[in-house]
């Protein structure tokens, strides 16, 4: 019998779950198993807290205390946060247990017996007044291609650009602030570029079932050319390498956290008595494993992952990735450092009771083909007139209706009308569209139709008003509520996936089990049925309460150490004016732009240098419009070596100054006759 194993990227333990994460991987994620489960599918949905890597042991230093307690903080608030919200996992893991660092170790010493791995002495950045290698995210500098100046040592946040330390600009150690020395070290690399075609050819088949955002970055990556990868970092925090003599040395943490889905399926099935069934997940053909993720983890999950599960040989690879966009707030980025954000912890314990709410707006929003933007007034609109306006009226006069004119018993119905025909033929088409769109993963558009079965309902209550008739035409009015009933009720099953707590509470005013899903089923609502007394489904969210999140929000933006918006950077330390003469500063004029297909931040600009026509990626995509920088003179660094971004080769790089609003700014204030003038 198939399958299904879900994964829901699993959260880094260093900071509380907001709205973003929720949006991107793990209400879609438990919508989809809700509704399988509903089913009768054999599916599940796996998750845990991701405890290693280098922000964990920064905020630990940072904060005076040990990783381990960070990650037992992070770690307990999330799990219950996830709990409260009504986000379903059949197991929360976290990649501290004992059984995954066995699980991860056994993972990496299989590939290196097979001699999967290339062993290799590479120089890594190092700070000598600490005495650490500097990996990730221990080390940042500015970014070569866009010049942001606090980008890391493995990726810039602000142009998206993934990094090598070396390529950093004026690196500089995050523990000490002084510029790090080059030490040699032992790593072991994944050889990606050996798994290149058989990668190409496995993506290349899902061509027409993966999302076109997801497929498309698989290929930009795959375009570039694959490079081999080191899975093994100078660190003290992670699973220990397990080979003799590598003290110090611990799994790239990208290498042992997607293991921790695989880990936490044994713990799951060692909690259930069945020790070997986790192999049915992972080692069966029938399986499909689905990972949801947000953009940001594409490449892991779509080609790291997969070729050392190719090169493991063991495990089945996953059928689809289904990766949402990102959400913004407010029309601004979600930043923990900022302090821009909406925390699910805070959210539960300000709007009691609300978890459905939240889900509904999520969803409703959900950044599923591009980014979204979460605002509180919309929300407060999306409850009042959706939720409380359109599901919670219908409820709520069916079941008055009925209460007042039939004691709260099921009526019988006469012999149905076209009008009646209609409205109950609206379920079934709610139900083959849920279900078409769910399959999907077309998770807004499916709540659309649940929602649309609540506006069928509304309609058909306005054209047939039974309130009118009930002197006159009491067979007529039975034969309304009747229907309207049977609407509630199927409304109760299909919102189930969408809203658990809502569908509960419709099931208890009906006095009915919850009902599963699989397909439309006529008449559950039997004649002479009582029903229970009729509450309300959803309250409207008031003014003050929306003003106060909004004031919470704008009160206290903390200092963004990755982000100028708040803080002027520090001055670099001194140097000298020979090193400023080797930069070869000079004006030259854009002469056109386009953007760098598939990526948000990137344009592709031609710049006359007065000496040569030539090509610069610049990350000022977020910024400026192509179209209207076109003749616009710049400040080039005109003899910056070449470097490939995104497949395109760049020649240099563009002066850019960051406004205090975060927004970039060309560095030019007078018009010059000649391109190529030098600047000095
Ligand atoms: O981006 C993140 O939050 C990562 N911690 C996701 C890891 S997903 C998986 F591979 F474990
Ligand atoms: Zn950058």
């Amino acid at each position: 019998m198939s399958r299904y194993l879900v994964t829901a990227a699993l959260p880094y333990a260093n900071g509380p779950i907001h709205i973003g994460h929720l949006a991107g991987c793990y209400l879609p994620a438990d919508i989809f198993v809700r509704y399988q489960k509903l089913c009768g599918k054999d599916i599940l949905f796996i998750c845990g807290s991701d405890e290693h890597g280098v922000p964990i042991t920064i905020k630990a230093r940072n904060e005076g205390i040990t990783p381990q307690q960070v990650v037992d903080k992070y770690h307990t608030l999330m799990k219950n946060a996830f709990a409260d919200f009504g986000i379903a996992f059949d197991h929360y893991s976290r990649t501290s247990a004992p059984l995954h660092h066995q699980t991860a170790a056994d993972f990496f010493k299989t590939l290196y017996d097979k001699n999967v791995f290339i062993e290799e002495v590479t120089q890594q950045y190092y700070d000598d007044e600490v005495n650490q290698f500097l990996a990730d995210r221990y080390i940042v500098g500015t970014c070569p291609v866009c010049a942001n100046t606090n980008a890391y040592g493995d990726q810039c946040e602000n142009c998206g650009t993934s990094l090598n330390p070396t390529d950093l600009i004026n690196p500089k150690s995050k523990l000490s602030g002084k510029a790090p020395v080059l030490r040699e070290t032992k790593n072991w690399f994944l050889p990606l570029d050996q798994y290149q075609e058989a990668l190409t050819k496995w993506i290349n088949s899902h061509e027409n079932d993966w999302k076109p955002t997801v497929y498309g970055q698989c290929f930009s990556w795959l375009n570039q050319g694959l490079q081999k990868r080191a899975m093994t970092r100078d660190l003290n925090w992670g699973v220990k390498v397990p080979i003799p003599n590598t003290d110090g040395k611990v799994l790239y943490v990208w290498f042992d956290a997607p293991i921790g889905y695989i880990s936490a399926t044994k713990e799951l099935m060692n909690l259930r008595n069945q020790p070997d069934a986790w192999k049915d997940y992972w080692q069966n053909a029938d399986t499909k494993l689905l990972h949801f993720i947000g953009k940001d983890n594409i490449v892991f999950h779509c080609l790291i992952f997969p070729a050392m599960l190719m090169a493991h040989q063991q495990f089945i690879l996953p059928q689809n990735v289904p990766a949402n966009e990102f959400l913004n707030l407010e029309g601004q980025k979600i930043s923990t450092s900022r302090n821009w954000a909406v925390w699910l912890h805070e959210y539960l314990s300000d709007f009691k009771n609300k978890q459905d709410e939240l889900r509904y707006v999520l969803c409703a929003i959900a950044p599923e083909t591009k980014d979204a933007d979460f605002s509180w007034k919309d929300f407060q609109a999306r409850v009042n007139n959706e939720l409380v306006a359109i599901l919670g009226n219908f409820v709520n006069r069916t079941l008055v209706l009925t209460h007042k004119f039939f004691d709260g018993k099921v009526p019988a119905t006469e012999p149905l009308q076209p009008i009646d025909e209609i409205a109950l033929q609206s379920i079934a088409y709610a139900y083959a569209e849920v279900s078409k769109k769910i399959n999907e993963f077309k998770f807004r558009d499916a709540l659309t139709e649940v929602m649309n079965l609540a506006r069928a309902g509304n309609k058909y209550l306005a054209d047939t008003e039974p309130w009118k008739l009930f002197k006159t035409d009491t067979g007529t009015v039975a034969t309304i509520l009747h229907t309207s009933l049977e609407i509630t009720a199927h409304l109760a099953v299909i919102c189930q996936p969408f809203l658990p707590n809502t569908a509960a509470k419709i099931f208890g005013m009906l006095n009915i089990n919850p009902l599963q899903l699989s397909t439309y089923n006529a008449n559950v609502i039997k004649v002479g049925h009582q029903l229970n007394q009729p509450g309300l489904l959803f309250e409207k969210i008031e003014d003050d309460a929306i003003q106060a999140q909004i004031d919470r929000l704008h009160a206290a933006p903390i200092a963004d150490s990755n982000h100028s918006q708040s803080a002027i950077n520090a001055l670099k330390p001194q140097t000298t004016f020979d090193d400023f003469t080797k930069m070869d500063l000079r004006i030259a004029t854009i002469t056109s732009a386009v953007a760098v297909p598939k990526t948000e931040k990137l344009l592709q600009l031609t710049l006359d240098t007065g000496n040569d026509t030539r090509t610069v990626v610049s990350g000022i995509a977020l910024h400026h419009k192509p179209e209207n920088i076109i003749g616009k003179q710049v400040v080039l660094l005109a003899n910056l070596a070449p470097r490939k971004i995104k497949g395109i080769e760049s020649h240099g790089m563009i002066l850019m100054a960051e406004d205090a609003d975060g927004s970039l700014k060309f560095v030019s204030t007078d018009v010059f006759t000649t391109n190529g003038s030098t600047v000095a």
